[in-house]
C-alpha cells in the first residue's frame, strides 16, 4: 500500500530531496549521535563541539576531529548513498541535503549536496577565514594555526553557531520546491536543519521517512518505512525502475 502512493508520486516527480542524517551513515560504520551507543551518550557535546570549549582546550578538539576523521576516511558510501546517487538518473532535479560532515554523498557521486553542518574534510581560520583541507596537516596533538596567526578549526556547524547562510537558504528553496522528500536516518530533532521537511511539507511534498524507529516526524510524515536505510532505498528503487520500464 505504501508502494502504490509513493510509485505514484514519483512517476511524475520533477524535485525530489533526500534530507538525511547520522542514521544513513550508519551501516558504513559510523556512529549516530543518539540512541543506543550513540556518541553524544558517551562523550559531551558540550566540551566538544562547542566554540567556547574550542578556545579553551583546542588541542582536545583537534584531537577528538582527528579521530573521527581517521574513522571517516576508512569508510565507504554504502548502498543508502549509492542509491540516492543513482536517483538522478530518474528525476530532473535530485537535491541533497545532508546534516553529515562525513563527505559521503560526495563519494558516492550525489551531483548536489548542501552540507548544513560543514565538512571535516574542511577547516579554517578563525582570524582571516583562510580555508585549509585537512590533508594539509599532519597533526602531532596540537591545533594548527594560521599564517596569519589565528587558530584554524574544522569546519563544522558547532552548537550554538549558525549555519552556513547561502547553504541552508539552497536548502530550504530545494525543500520548498520538491513533490518528494525522503527524510533519511535522522532523529529530526536538532533545529533549524530540522526545518528541511516542514519546509517540503508546507510546498505540497509528499514526505517519506526513512529509519529504523519512529522519530520526531513520524507523525507528520505521509509514509514511513521502518528499516535499514542501506536495505529500503535500494529495494524502493528497484521496484521502482520495475514500474518506469513497464510504463515506458
Ligand atoms: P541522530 O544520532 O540524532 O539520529 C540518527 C537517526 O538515525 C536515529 O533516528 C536512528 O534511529 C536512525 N538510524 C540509525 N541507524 C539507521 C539505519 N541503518 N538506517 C536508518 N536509520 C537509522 O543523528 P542526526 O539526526 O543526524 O550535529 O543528528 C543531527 C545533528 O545532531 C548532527 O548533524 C550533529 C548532531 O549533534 C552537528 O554535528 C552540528
Ligand atoms: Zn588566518
Amino acid at each position: 500500500m505504501n508502494y502504490e502512493k509513493l510509485f505514484d508520486r514519483l512517476s511524475t516527480a520533477k524535485n525530489v530531496v533526500f534530507f538525511t542524517g547520522a542514521g544513513v551513515s550508519a551501516e558504513s560504520g559510523i556512529e549516530t549521535f543518539r540512541g543506543a551507543g550513540g556518541i553524544w551518550t558517551k562523550l559531551k557535546p558540550e566540551e566538544l563541539a562547542n566554540f567556547n570549549a574550542f578556545l579553551k582546550n583546542p588541542d582536545l578538539v583537534w584531537e577528538w576531529y582527528q579521530y573521527r576523521r581517521k574513522i571517516i576516511e576508512e569508510t565507504k558510501p554504502n548502498p543508502a548513498h549509492i542509491t540516492i546517487a543513482e536517483t538522478e538518473n530518474y528525476f530532473n532535479n535530485v537535491t541533497v541535503v545532508t546534516q553529515n560532515i562525513d563527505n559521503l554523498h560526495n563519494r558516492a557521486g550525489s551531483s548536489i549536496v548542501y552540507e548544513v553542518h560543514g565538512n571535516i574534510e574542511r577547516n579554517y581560520c578563525v582570524k582571516c577565514h583562510t580555508f585549509y583541507n585537512s590533508k594539509d596537516f599532519t597533526f602531532e596533538g596540537k591545533a594548527p594555526f594560521c599564517k596569519c596567526g589565528g587558530l584554524i578549526r574544522p569546519d563544522i556547524v558547532w552548537f550554538g553557531e549558525m549555519l552556513p547562510q547561502d547553504v541552508f537558504a539552497s536548502a530550504e528553496e530545494a525543500a520548498r520546491n520538491c513533490n518528494v522528500i525522503f527524510v533519511v536516518g535522522t532523529s529530526a530533532v536538532v533545529y533549524p536543519a530540522a526545518y528541511i521537511p516542514i519546509d517540503a511539507k508546507k510546498g505540497g511534498a509528499l514526505v517519506v521517512e526513512i529509519n529504523v524507529e519512529e522519530t520526531e516526524l513520524t507523525q507528520m510524515a505521509d509514509i514511513s518505512f521502518f528499516g535499514k536505510a542501506g536495505e529500503v532505498l535500494p529495494k524502493i528503487f528497484n521496484e521502482f525502475k520495475k514500474i518506469k520500464k513497464l510504463s515506458l
